[in-house]
């Protein structure tokens, strides 16, 4: 391990890009492929990587949602998150906010009370017995209707008090966040924040980027980073102080690259961008080997690390007391390391 390696996985940071369901590692899918006596067409771990070929992010979800189905169980949404929970601590993970896609599950049946019901008791587990503050974000898959999406809203009212937020993911070729206005006006209506994916190089990305800026007014943006093609757009973000939560690995996996200078330059003029890992099971990646992916590519100093480390914070949506515990414990940190703090 070099010096960086160890620094990157001890950092204390938080994870704000992650869905849970893309936590599935090719072990734990055999596993409960046999508990729930499902058969699947890959007997071998090499076989299932073998199908791990993108080239872009329709692609990548051809593969990711078949495997869902070996999700059936309030246990079996218990057991993933758990498993995530425990990678994530030992690389450095101290609070993290977890993208679910219920739609992915009630819509092939499977209770939506299981589905929460399970990753709840992990997120109290993990608080518990790894120390770590954990929150769930639902989704809706926008290629799903708005219908669809609403009704799944009204499904989760019960359960608010387990949900942070709300987010959207999927497919975004034709499928624009203004066809999920109504339904995220009524999210905000009911006390939840908002997010929303604006993937990588989509037709119409920096549209769609304005859209959910202006109009959607969301309190942070997934992915985010075609902002740059417009720096007026860039400018509002950072008065705005919003967070992106960037993905690197994942990037290289659906486009032809990291977006290293994308995402460097946005931290560079000051804007909240963080790293995440996004679907780390399919890009073979939790947070702290994107840290020091990123760290590679891009020749970043600890101090750069410990930027996106303090963003990641700062772009949470941790009260103002953890919130800030959590920075002290990044000083605090840096300064065991002998590694200059970045410039205020
Ligand atoms: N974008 C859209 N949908 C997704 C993603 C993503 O990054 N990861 C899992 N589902
Ligand atoms: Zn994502």
């Amino acid at each position: 391990m070099t010096d960086l390696t160890a620094f990157a996985h001890g950092l204390p940071k938080a994870e704000l890009h992650l869905h849970l369901e893309g936590t599935l590692e090719p072990d734990l899918k055999f596993a409960l492929a046999e508990r729930n006596g499902i058969e699947l067409a890959e007997k071998t771990v090499d076989e299932v990587k073998a199908t791990y070929d993108f080239t872009d992010l329709t692609s990548f979800l051809a593969v990711y949602y078949p495997a869902m189905r070996v999700l059936v169980t309030a246990d079996d949404f218990h057991d993933l998150a758990w498993a995530y929970l425990q990678k994530a601590a030992a690389q450095g993970v101290v609070h993290v906010e977890m993208f679910f896609d219920p739609q992915a599950h009630t819509g092939r049946g499977v209770p939506f009370a299981d589905v929460i019901g399970g990753y709840r008791r992990a997120v109290v587990r993990a608080e518990r017995e790894l120390g770590i503050s954990a929150e769930l974000i639902m989704c809706f898959l926008r290629d799903y209707s708005a219908e669809f999406a609403f009704a799944t809203l009204m499904e989760a009212l019960p359960y608010k008090q387990w949900i942070l937020g709300i987010g959207l993911d999927s497919d975004e070729r034709g499928n624009p966040p203004e066809k999920f206005a109504e339904v995220f006006a009524r999210a905000r209506a009911e006390g939840f924040l908002l997010t929303m994916h604006c993937d990588i190089d989509q037709p119409g990305s920096i549209d769609n980027i304005r859209t959910v800026l202006d109009e959607i007014q969301v309190d942070r943006i997934d992915h985010g980073t075609n902002i740059v093609e417009d720096p007026a757009l860039v400018a509002l973000a950072i008065e705005r102080g919003l967070g992106f939560t960037t993905c690197p690995v994942s990037n290289s996996f659906v486009t032809e690259q990291m977006k290293a200078d994308e995402i460097v330059g946005l931290l560079r003029q000051g804007a909240k961008v963080t790293l995440n890992s996004d679907d780390p099971a399919y890009f073979g990646a939790y947070v702290g080997d994107t840290y020091i992916a990123l760290a590679e590519q891009a020749e970043l100093t600890e101090t750069d690390l410990v930027q996106f480390a303090i963003n990641s914070f700062e772009a949470s949506w941790l009260t103002p007391a953890r919130r800030a515990a959590y920075l002290a414990a990044v000083a605090d940190y840096a300064a065991r390391h002998g590694v200059a703090m970045p410039a205020a």
